[in-house]
């Protein structure tokens, strides 16, 4: 088997598992779907939680230099012409004059030297032409020019047009910087690659502000941080790739930009950019807003307008590479000798969706159900777990392990004292990735498993 169809069959079952799951499913699925659009289930919002909750307890709560905010999604129109947004935040795009398809003009693949339409083949392309990404809609009741404005592509620009106030009130000296988790939204031409590349999506942004000369260096402290990060929640560095962006390929502002790229089945594509901004952003809302944005730094005396250094990481895209990398076949053996394939996904504890299944052995046992409940109960306070009593107690595991549930209560008669005392009171704790099994008092299950998970 080819590497490229290995690796997109590979793709194919995370697609599917997915949507089988309750991870990832079709935005509007019913009436067709709306492409670049997608609906997270029950399993895939916890999983989005957990890394939101976790990259804001690094990059906030575990830190004195950073606050947080929460900006709107629609913003005074002049925030995205001074951005320079309205004006350059374009894709080049040809359209298809043979099947009518709309195509990304630097994504077109090429026979003897001419450019073709990936759908039907045809070299009949028209020219290319820019195409803004921002979403356009209007406020209020009419529909005319002063009502225009967009869905916001990036979260970055309200921590901007917020830097003073935000400044002010908590009362923060640079270097210093103000994080935000929100949607952003981008007509992407040709979204694919599953959530890869979406027109709706979340972003985790984090702006901060230094001084000039601080800058380069913050860049290399930002991008040990992030890569930091990924391990953390349980991407080995071995599935990432830093790319430094080469200064003819930056953004004219930019003194420095790496990408945090990932190993997706579908090729080596960015998780995060890292970037140094300059002072780029603030004075460009100085200059059109008329109002200062400048520091004044008590140490040595100066006014001026401070440098950003900002990673900026997608929340799908994090998401989508933490079901690649965990996600696992193998071959096993069962208690009969016959060879079954097992899959797994192998969740960094911290990030899994549930924390553990609780199981009765049996159940029409009204004492191991009665203890399994009690566990629950004591437990669900503290974590997301799940009770299950049906079916036999291997595939009660089996289901677990396909959604990264990483540790398996079982209650047994030796928890209920039928098989004399030595037991009682404890159960047996089962690991996904080892599937090696430990017993446990039940009074220490908190925080056996708080030490495992946080
Ligand atoms: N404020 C800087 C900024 O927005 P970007 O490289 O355009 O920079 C940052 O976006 C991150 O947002 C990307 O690295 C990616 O993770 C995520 N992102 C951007 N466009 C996306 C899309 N269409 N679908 C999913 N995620 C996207």
């Amino acid at each position: 088997m080819t590497h490229d169809k290995s690796a997109s069959e590979r793709m194919e079952k995370i697609v599917s598992l997915c949507k089988r799951r309750g991870f990832i499913m079709q935005s509007s699925e019913i009436y067709g779907g709306l492409n670049g659009c997608w609906d997270y289930g029950p399993l895939g919002t916890e999983l989005k939680c957990n890394l939101k909750d976790f990259w804001w307890r690094r990059m906030v709560r575990e830190r004195d230099d950073i606050v947080g905010m929460d900006g709107s999604i629609l913003m005074n129109r002049q925030v995205w012409v001074a951005s320079g947004h309205e004006a350059t935040f374009h894709d080049p795009m040809v359209d298809c004059r043979n099947c009518q398809s709309r195509l990304r003009a630097d994504q077109l693949p090429e026979k003897d030297g001419q450019l073709y339409c990936p759908v039907c083949g045809s070299f009949d392309l028209t020219e290319a032409r820019a195409f803004n990404l921002m979403f356009k809609t209007y406020v209020g009741a009419t529909e005319d020019d002063s009502a225009i404005t967009y869905l916001r592509p990036e979260t970055a620009q309200a921590i901007f047009v917020q830097f003073k106030n935000v400044l002010e009130v908590s009362r923060k000296k640079v270097p210093f910087g103000i994080a935000q988790i929100g949607k952003a939204f981008r007509n992407e031409i040709n979204p694919r690659n599953f959530t890869f590349r979406s027109r709706e999506f979340e972003q985790m942004e984090l702006e901060y502000f230094c001084r000039p000369e601080d800058g380069v260096e913050l860049l290399e402290y930002w991008l040990k941080e992030r890569l930091k990060f990924y391990e953390d929640i349980g991407i080995s560095s071995d599935l990432l790739h830093v790319h430094k962006i080469p200064p003819e390929e930056r953004a004219h502002y930019s003194q420095g930009t790496y990408d945090i790229e990932f190993e997706f089945p579908f090729g080596v594509q960015e998780l995060e950019g890292v970037a140094y901004r300059t002072d780029y952003d603030l004075s460009q809302h100085q200059k059109a807003s008329g109002k200062s944005l400048e520091y004044f730094d008590e140490e040595t005396g100066q006014h001026f307008i401070p440098h950003v250094v900002e990673p900026s990481a997608g929340v799908d895209r994090t998401v989508l590479a933490l079901i690649c990398a965990a996600f696992c076949e193998e071959t096993i053996t069962d208690q009969k000798g016959k060879a079954e394939t097992r899959t797994v996904l192998k969740l960094h504890p911290r990030m899994a969706p549930i924390k553990c299944g609780i199981f009765p052995l049996l159940k029409n046992n009204k004492r191991l159900v009665g203890q399994a409940r009690e566990i629950v109960e004591l437990l669900r306070p503290h974590m997301m777990v799940f009770y299950d009593e049906s079916g036999a107690i291997g595939r009660r595991y089996r289901r677990q392990d396909e959604v990264g549930t990483p540790f398996g209560i079982t209650v047994d008669f030796d928890t209920i004292g039928e098989n004399g005392p030595s037991n009682q009171g404890t159960v047996t704790i089962r690991e996904r990735d080892s599937m090696k099994q430990v017993r446990v008092p039940i009074g220490e299950l908190r925080s056996f498993l708080a030490d495992r998970i946080n």
